[in-house]
């Protein structure tokens, strides 16, 4: 089961596919329940999003502190020539696409004439943030189609279509916030559903100075205390939960052993939380595992290409190298 429909803008209009219902209601309950029997709990990222989550997250890449997106816009924006990619009739599937701010500076540098034979496809969780950007994407670049789709790029990857040669863009080092298995487990996925000819172009934020880190995920703003306690919301808006976001406190840290910031959410006092027939405590000071960043060396880069059974081609890096964009093939 699918939701097809078109959005229109002006005179032209997007398809959007959205393959969650697939996923079913009673599948993103058990798997929140999951998370909060376990110990110690813990919530999957990918339930940041929803409409506000989308546009926090925003927010966040315009901060001061928050220095992977403008890093690896520099990166995107002075790729020119150097990127060894054919643009004609290239179909670009970018995987948690977000605002797509980072594929408009690729856009920017292809000629109209090759642009004319690419099709986009955002891939995100968020069917707010694609109808949002697709709309204004429409508008900048004269593109043979737009599809977006509406996936969770974890469980459906198979789900994305295969309409030729395929340019594969996840930005950001939304891969980090998989751990190592997870991520071993997609690599090796996205490997699998890859033809040959196909390509990836893959954003990691590398190690670097623990404080440039840190602040980058405690921004004095406030916009990243947001972010987290937002998954809250979300989780009580897909079941019938009855968390108070005013019960717990934003905790974010570099773990050195494991190289990732790790976000939390600290109960600031004995919580009891209700989900149907379910009652969970939470007692003063624990938390709840919301996400990890990975944050990534040089083997890693080898590493992700083995797993998914791609070569390395190109590593573009920043002049600190604080954040790599690898350009790898499926042959
Ligand atoms: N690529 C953009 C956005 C990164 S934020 C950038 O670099 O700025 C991470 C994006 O991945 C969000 O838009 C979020 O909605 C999407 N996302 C997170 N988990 C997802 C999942 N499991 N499946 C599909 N999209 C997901
Ligand atoms: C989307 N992802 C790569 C971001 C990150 O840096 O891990 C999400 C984020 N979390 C807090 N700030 C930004």
């Amino acid at each position: 089961m699918n939701f097809t429909q078109d959005i229109r803008v002006d005179n032209e209009s997007i398809e959007l596919i959205n393959y969650l219902p697939n996923i079913g209601i009673n599948n993103v309950r058990e798997e929140i329940l999951e998370g909060l029997r376990a110990t110690p709990k813990y919530l999957s990222p990918k339930f940041f999003y929803d409409g506000k989550g989308s546009d926090l997250f925003e927010q966040i890449t315009h901060l001061k502190e928050y220095y992977p997106t403008r890093t690896e816009k520099k990166i995107i924006s002075s790729l020119g020539e150097k990127l060894d990619v054919s643009f004609k009739n290239l179909h670009v599937i970018e995987l948690g696409s977000g605002d797509s701010s980072k594929i408009s500076l690729l856009f920017n540098q292809i000629s109209a004439d090759e642009l004319k034979t690419v099709t986009y496809f955002p891939v995100d969780i968020s069917q707010s943030a694609i109808e949002k950007s697709a709309s204004e994407l429409i508008q900048q670049f004269s593109l043979k189609n737009i599809t977006g789709i509406v996936v969770d790029f974890f469980h459906q990857l198979k789900l994305i279509p295969k309409p030729g040669r395929r340019l594969f863009c996840f930005f950001g080092s939304t891969i980090g916030n998989f751990d190592t298995s997870q991520a071993r487990g997609f690599m090796k996925q996205l490997g699998n559903t890859m033809q040959s000819g196909d390509s990836l172009l893959l954003g990691m934020d590398m190690v670097k100075n623990i404080s440039v880190l840190e602040s980058a995920y405690n921004d004095d703003k406030g916009v990243t205390e947001e972010f987290n306690k937002n998954i809250l919301s979300v989780v009580n808006n897909l079941t019938d939960s009855d968390f108070s976001t005013s019960g717990f406190e934003h905790y974010a840290f570099f773990n050195v052993e494991k190289s990732r910031i790790e976000m939390h959410l600290k109960a600031l006092k004995d919580v009891e939380v209700n989900l149907g027939s379910e009652k969970f405590h939470i007692s003063k000071g624990e938390t709840i595992h919301t996400e990890n960043s990975c944050k990534f060396n040089l083997d890693d880069i080898e590493r992700f290409g083995m797993w998914a059974g791609l070569e390395t081609v190109q590593v573009f890096n920043d002049p600190n190298k604080w954040f790599s964009l690898v350009y790898y093939k499926k042959n």
